[in-house]
């Protein structure tokens, strides 16, 4: 996280305008889009504050005429937004506010942000591509539950559907973030030329797919449930960022950083703390397809297996398996 940490303040200090920032009311908004329960959410949203007071102090604004900041905090209507307010930071330097609904739409008034942050949420797709749902579409996804290792048509039907809501994400904040404000978006990635099958999490998509046919096999979960499950989440290549920009036009990439997804990669991780992320990652979108009675099951076997899978994890392109890009809105014609 400490490099991107540096990716984030070096970039933010080099290349914020914080001209268009100089409204009358003296305030920065700021939108995080896919917040979570846990300490990253606003790890990263004190990240960018930070950068953008040092910003102001360098271009020799004093301490009375520091913006004010108010940031807003989205997720989806299911979400406990509770939860959230019961957990902000104490000594928040902030005004806080929750705005519900799907981040693709407009949330926001024109011109009325000053910059948006999102991590480890655009991955995730709304709906996962009808063709992969489809028996007589040669995208079927029959006994995979992703497309890492499938044929080239289910992982093209992936692609084009994160292309869609990516295209629909990057369409409305261009409407609703100011001339020269900025985005910086952190989500799991596949280096551009290396197979799916070959990175971390499609390592463990897989495995999971392998426990959970197991458990068809033995009648413990029925076999069309397994056909029908896929898990809705894309990793995007740095080469499908900078079309997906490139086509929508209003946004330049001031920077695009492929790092490793892993916290701290100098503690080796363990099965079992594998495991753990990967259950609360994927506990809720499992639940809801297959009921909460398989859970401890499959994850006990997913845990069990582990040995087997910690070779292949271990010599997995580890690097670049997060992407870091920061975009910035041009200005309007
Ligand atoms: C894995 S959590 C990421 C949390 C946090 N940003 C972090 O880095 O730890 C993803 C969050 O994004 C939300 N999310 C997923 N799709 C969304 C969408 N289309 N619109 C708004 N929120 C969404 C989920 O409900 C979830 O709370």
């Amino acid at each position: 996280m400490e490099f991107t940490k540096n990716v984030i303040d070096e970039t933010i200090i080099e290349k914020l305008e914080i001209k268009p920032f100089s409204s009358a009311s003296n305030s920065v908004c700021v939108a995080n889009m896919g917040w979570s329960v846990g300490p990253n959410t606003f790890y990263c949203t004190q990240i960018i504050l930070d950068a953008v007071e040092k910003k102001f102090i360098s271009e020799g604004f004093t301490p009375d005429q520091m913006p004010q900041f108010q940031v807003f905090f989205n997720s989806l209507l299911f979400d406990d937004f509770n939860i959230l307010f019961e957990s902000l930071p104490p000594k928040r330097r902030y005004f806080s506010a929750g705005v519900p609904g799907p981040f693709h739409g407009r949330l926001f008034p024109d011109s009325s942000l000053h910059f948006v942050h999102s991590s480890y949420a655009l991955n995730w797709l709304s709906e996962v591509p009808p063709e992969v749902l489809d028996k007589d579409s040669p995208a079927w996804n029959q006994g995979r539950i992703h497309y890492t290792s499938a044929p080239e048509a289910v992982v093209e039907a992936y692609a084009a559907q994160f292309a869609k809501y990516m295209g629909m994400f990057l369409d409305t904040k261009a409407k609703e973030l100011v001339e020269g404000s900025m985005m910086v978006l952190i989500l799991p990635s596949t280096p551009d030329g290396i197979p799916h099958s070959d990175v971390p999490t499609g390592i463990l998509f897989n495995h999971l797919g392998s426990c959970l046919v197991d458990l068809a096999k033995e009648g413990l979960v029925s076999e069309a449930l397994v056909d029908s499950f896929n898990i809705p989440m894309y990793s995007v290549t740095p080469k499908e960022i900078r079309q997906l920009v490139e086509r929508n036009g209003c946004f330049s990439i001031e920077r695009m950083e492929p790092t490793d997804c892993r916290t701290n990669p100098d503690i080796p991780a363990t099965g079992y703390s594998i495991t753990m992320r990967f259950r609360a990652g994927l506990e809720g979108v499992i639940t809801r397809h297959f009921g909460a009675e398989i859970i401890n099951e499959l994850f006990e076997r997913f845990l069990e297996r582990m040995d087997d899978v910690m070779p292949s994890l271990l010599s997995s392109n580890a690097q670049g398996s997060q992407i870091t890009v920061i975009l910035k809105r041009k200005c309007y014609n």
